[in-house]
């Protein structure tokens, strides 16, 4: 494994290694046993888009393992003012050990790792979310002991989260249900190599996606870039709510998980929210883990 680009690239064994890692170096935090594994190692962070948690995690733990994290807004890099992203990835290698990026397009990351020679992580872009997914399916193992045989349900927009969700869903044996409007499905060949490796279901019924559901995710009706269609989504989307009806049809035990930042009153009712919010912060908590994991993997 030479990047994390997104996760269709790593093979089943590669995911289960960085989750591996992941919860030895959660260990090794909780008992202040952690060791320098990335001592003066220098890892860019590029942001095109805000962000909380990305940043926050990606910075907090390459200071753990004993590097440093420059923090790079598109706002005052060159990129931002044309200079080609080919450019950049040949500068930055020059200077760094590693590329962590959120941008828009999935291309743009795919051609950081082509024309640069160091580690690229891709830290979402309109297509995938890697670095989430990993957090995701480490608080699954946490909570659900194991992958096999559970069913994940996500309710909402067929977007980044949906599509990574799907890829590391099947790769983890899981089975994968969404349930959102017609049109706004996940990407389509994603959905074809879900069907065709796993256990996998589109439908406009929530009800239909949820029931039985071991883990139920949701995410926001309209992403990062798509602000002008915040109020088509919301007519498109009324009724793709996690609730209490929801949480009827799934199983008893049932997670609810969430990459946030949440949108209470529309994907999920504060009330829900609330109710499984120690599962939901257990993940937000899991980036730092699960992404000090792939840092160790890529730069050590
Ligand atoms: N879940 C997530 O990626 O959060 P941020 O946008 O705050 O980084
Ligand atoms: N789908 C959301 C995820 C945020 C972490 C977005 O792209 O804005």
């Amino acid at each position: 494994m030479k990047h994390l680009l997104k996760l269709s690239d790593l093979t089943r064994e590669e995911i289960l290694s960085i989750l591996n890692l992941a919860d030895q170096l959660k260990f090794e935090r909780v008992n202040g046993v952690q060791k320098d594994y990335l001592k003066g190692k220098k890892l860019g962070l590029i942001f095109q888009k805000a962000s909380t948690r990305t940043r926050v995690s990606f910075e907090a733990g390459i200071y753990e393992l004993g590097g440093y994290g420059l923090f790079l807004s598109s706002n005052d890099l060159q990129i931002g003012r044309g200079e080609p992203v080919q450019d950049t990835a040949r500068v930055l290698s020059r200077y760094l050990d590693g590329i962590m990026i959120r941008t828009f397009a999935q291309q743009e990351v795919e051609d950081l790792a082509k024309y640069g020679t160091i580690p690229v992580i891709n830290g979402l872009t309109d297509y995938a979310h890697p670095c989430q997914v990993l957090a995701d399916l480490m608080t699954i193992r946490e909570y659900k002991g194991a992958f096999k045989g559970l069913k994940m349900a996500f309710v909402g927009d067929g977007n980044n989260m949906a599509n990574s969700l799907t890829v590391g869903a099947i790769k983890t044996g899981m089975s994968f249900a969404i349930a959102c409007p017609k049109g706004y499905e996940p990407d389509a060949k994603i959905m074809e190599w879900a069907k065709a490796n796993g256990q996998f279901t589109v439908t406009e019924s929530v009800e239909e996606a949820v029931r039985d559901a071991d883990v139920i995710y949701t995410d926001v009706w309209a992403s990062m870039g798509q602000e002008s269609e915040r109020q088509a989504r919301a007519a498109a989307f009324s009724g793709y709510q996690v609730n209490a009806d929801c949480m009827k049809a799934a199983k008893p035990d049932a997670m609810v998980m969430h990459c946030l930042p949440a949108h209470r009153g529309e994907e999920i009712t504060e009330e829900v929210f609330e109710e499984h919010a120690k599962e939901i912060f257990d993940e937000a908590e899991n980036r730092l883990h699960a992404q000090k994991a792939v840092m160790v993997k890529l730069l050590k």
